[in-house]
C-alpha cells in the first residue's frame, strides 16, 4: 500500500471507521477521526471533535490531507418513526454538506474526497442486478435519504482539483460490528433459517474487501464518480443463512416467517425492511477498473468471519 501523510475519516469512530483504520494504521503518520465524542490520541489516531453540521476548529486539521473519507451518520438500525427518520438524514445530509464547505476553504484540499453512501439506493430487485449504469433508484424513506445523501455530495461545491467518489455501499461483513455478529448470533441461538421469503438477494461485502477498496480508490487517480461497494456474487437469503448455519456447524435452524419478522423487529426497536428488501447489486465499474477481491464469494467470506 502507499504511505500516506494525513487521512481524514469524518464519522470514523465507527464499525466501518475502526475498518478503515485497522487497515490503513501502518500506511499512514496521521490518521484524524472527527468525533462528536472528547478529543483524545491512541497512537497516531487523533479524535478531534466536531459536530457534524457546522465549521470549527476541526477545519484547520483538514489542510493537507491525502484523503477525506466521510462516513458519518446515525445508525439506521432503529424505528423509524420521525424523530429517527430527521436524524438519520440530517446526520448525513449536514456532515456531507459541512465537508464540502470545509473543503472549500482550504489551501491545500485533499487530492480525494470520497463519500459512503449505500446500495440501498436501488429498487427492491428479484429480476436483476442493479449497477451503476443500468440501476434503477427504489422508493421510500431509505431511498430518498441516499439520495438526498448523494445530491449533497456532488452539489457541494468543493475546488475542481479534488476527486470525488461515492461508494454506495452493501451490507459490510466484519467480525467486530455491523451485521455478520448479529447473524451469528442468531444462527448459534437456532434462529438461523430463512428470513421472510428466503428468495430476497442480499449484497454484501467483506470487510477487508471494503477497506481495499477504499484505498484502491485514493490510489487510483482515474477512479473518480459513483461506485457500487458489493461482492461480484450476491446471493439470497435462504443460500446466505444455509452458508452460515454450515460455517457455524448448526445444522438446524428456525426459520422466521414475515410476521414473526416484523414482530421481533418491533422488539427489537428495528425495521423489518433491512431483511426483507431484495438488494441485487453489481460493482461493475470497480470490476471494470481493475479491482480484485480477495473475497469474491459468500462461501470464502464466511469461512474466514467464522475462523
Ligand atoms: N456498516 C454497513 O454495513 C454499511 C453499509 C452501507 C453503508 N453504510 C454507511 O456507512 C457509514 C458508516 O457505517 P458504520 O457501520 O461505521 O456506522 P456506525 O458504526 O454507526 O458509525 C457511524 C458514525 O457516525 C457518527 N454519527 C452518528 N450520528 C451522527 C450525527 N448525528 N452527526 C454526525 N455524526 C454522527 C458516529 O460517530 P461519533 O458518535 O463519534 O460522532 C458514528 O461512529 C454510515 O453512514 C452507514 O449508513 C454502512
Amino acid at each position: 500500500m502507499k504511505n500516506y501523510q494525513k487521512l481524514i475519516l469524518a464519522g470514523g469512530s465507527g464499525f466501518l471507521g475502526q475498518v478503515l483504520t485497522a487497515h490503513f494504521k501502518d500506511a499512514a503518520r496521521e490518521i484524524i477521526v472527527l468525533t462528536r465524542g472528547p478529543e483524545r490520541q491512541l497512537g497516531q489516531v487523533r479524535y478531534l471533535p466536531w459536530d457534524g453540521r457546522t465549521p470549527g476548529p476541526w477545519v484547520a486539521a483538514l489542510e493537507g490531507a491525502d484523503a477525506v473519507i466521510n462516513l458519518a451518520g446515525r445508525s439506521v438500525d432503529c424505528r423509524y418513526n420521525a424523530r429517527n427518520r430527521a436524524e438519520i438524514l440530517l446526520s448525513r445530509v449536514n456532515a456531507t454538506a459541512v465537508l464540502g464547505e470545509a473543503i472549500r476553504g482550504l489551501d491545500v484540499p485533499p487530492r480525494v474526497w470520497l463519500n459512503l453512501a449505500s446500495a440501498t439506493y436501488y429498487r427492491h430487485a428479484e429480476d436483476r442486478a442493479q449497477d451503476e449504469a443500468t440501476g434503477q433508484a427504489g422508493t421510500g424513506f431509505s431511498v430518498e435519504v441516499c439520495q438526498a445523501w448523494e445530491k449533497a455530495f456532488w452539489q457541494a461545491d468543493a475546488p475542481p482539483g479534488v476527486r470525488r467518489v461515492l461508494l454506495r455501499t452493501a451490507l459490510v461483513l466484519g467480525t467486530e460490528g455491523g451485521a455478520y455478529p448479529v447473524l451469528a448470533g442468531l444462527v448459534r441461538w437456532g434462529l438461523g433459517g430463512t428470513q421472510g421469503p428466503g428468495s430476497q438477494m442480499v449484497s454484501w461485502v467483506h470487510a477487508d474487501d471494503f477497506a481495499r477498496m477504499v484505498a484502491f480508490c485514493v490510489e487510483h487517480g482515474e477512479v473518480a464518480g459513483t461506485y457500487n461497494c458489493a461482492a461480484p456474487a450476491p446471493l439470497s437469503n435462504t443460500a446466505m443463512m444455509r452458508t452460515l448455519r454450515y460455517y457455524l456447524r448448526r445444522p438446524v435452524g428456525l426459520p422466521s416467517p414475515r410476521w414473526m419478522l416484523e414482530l421481533g423487529a418491533f422488539l427489537l426497536r428495528t425495521e423489518p425492511e433491512l431483511v426483507l428488501k431484495s438488494r441485487w447489486v453489481a460493482p461493475t465499474r470497480m470490476l471494470q477498473a481493475g479491482f480484485e477481491f480477495k473475497y469474491p464469494n459468500f462461501n470464502g467470506a464466511v469461512a474466514d468471519l467464522s475462523r
